[in-house]
């Protein structure tokens, strides 16, 4: 019988400096107001000179195994999901792997920026459904602001830096039922569209430039696809479950703009009650703002077993995806 996973843990992390919209508002023309009208960004957090991606992945990473209550010798895979790894090689996950002293398995990063997240789960998963991991810690953790234009007022706004981090178990299935009641990772969702690279990219790279660049971002554009996409991905998970958006009870959503995550609850006829929204507080984490988000929402005791959650992000690439969890 395959294997399920279940979500057995999670946990993030913040760094301690936080810089308000009127901060921003200082360093290029911008407002408050704007920022809060067109994104519902109230501020962000910034990480302290030295402190990297992977130091920031590490504590979500100790927190969501406290939370699981598990060792790091037990964790048998890492996938970090992430658009600014500490080096270009080796991969951020290495490092992490050596931190959290775990002695076996596999760790590395994954790249699809903000639907990052949704891409590492998805892959943990079926590692795990077929059988070659049995304990995983899935992180979602970003600098962005090392790849900001500080002076671009388009982007700098939008961004902020922290981490999210998940501990999977495999688990035995029970046959499924119709009704999708079954707990775990129901199934995830991948997408991704080329075509549409230049709409959100860096303007370097180590093998265009030898440098890192920095984010550009035709927002108008992504916005547009992001609605579209969002909404195509998400009937296909609920679809292939059986499911209706009826019985979802928390959509967890990227918190890239608030209107976007409003468009798709309404789409979807969820109450404002029913989506967890941080992004007043975190801004646009990219892939470690799903897992923040999640944590958040379990912290609070908003998630509860048995409770149907709907994951769902886009990004850079274009990239999108979505999953539906069991809790
Ligand atoms: O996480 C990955 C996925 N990313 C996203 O999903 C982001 C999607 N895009 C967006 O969220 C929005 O497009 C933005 C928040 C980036 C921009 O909002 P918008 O409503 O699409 O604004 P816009 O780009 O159409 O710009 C409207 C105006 C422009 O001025 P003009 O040309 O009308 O005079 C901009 O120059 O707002 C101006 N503007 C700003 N004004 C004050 C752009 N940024 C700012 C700013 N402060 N920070």
């Amino acid at each position: 019988m395959m294997a399920v996973s279940h979500i057995v843990g999670s946990g993030s992390y913040l760094p301690e400096r936080v810089v308000t919209n009127d901060e921003l508002a200082r360093m290029v023309d911008t407002s408050d107001s704007w920022i809060i009208e067109r994104t519902g960004i109230r501020r962000r957090h910034i990480a302290a000179e030295g402190e990297l991606t992977s130091d920031l992945a590490y504590r979500a990473a100790l927190k969501a195994l406290e939370d699981a209550e598990i060792e790091a010798a037990d964790i048998d895979l890492i996938v970090l999901a992430t658009a600014t790894p500490d080096n270009t090689f080796p991969a951020t996950a290495a490092r992490v792997q050596a931190m959290l002293g775990m002695n076996k398995g596999a760790a590395f990063d994954l790249q699809a920026v903000c639907s990052g997240f949704v891409y590492a789960l998805a892959v943990a998963d079926n590692f795990i459904r077929m059988g070659q991991a049995r304990t995983a810690l899935v992180i979602g953790a970003e600098t962005f602001s090392r790849i900001l234009d500080w002076t671009d007022r388009s982007t700098c706004v939008l961004f902020g830096d922290g981490a999210g981090a998940v501990v999977l178990k495999a688990g035995e299935t029970r046959s499924l039922n119709a009704a999708g009641r079954e707990r775990g990772i129901l199934s995830t969702h991948l997408h991704s569209d080329g075509k549409l690279y230049d709409l959100l990219h860096t303007d370097g790279g180590p093998s265009r430039s030898q440098t890192v660049g920095l984010v550009r971002m035709q927002g108008r554009e992504v916005f547009r696809h992001a609605v579209v996409n969002l909404a195509a991905v998400v009937h296909e998970a609920l679809t292939a479950n059986g499911l209706t958006a009826d019985d979802i009870d928390w959509l967890v959503p990227h918190q890239a703009n608030k209107r976007i995550i409003d468009g798709t609850a309404k789409k979807l006829g969820l109450s404002p009650k029913q989506v967890v929204t941080t992004i007043a507080e975190h801004a646009n984490t990219s892939a470690a703002s799903l897992p923040l988000a999640l944590d958040t929402a379990v912290r609070d005791g908003r998630i509860q077993p048995g409770h149907l959650i709907l994951l769902e992000a886009m990004g850079g690439g274009m990239t999108w995806g979505a999953s539906l969890v069991r809790w």
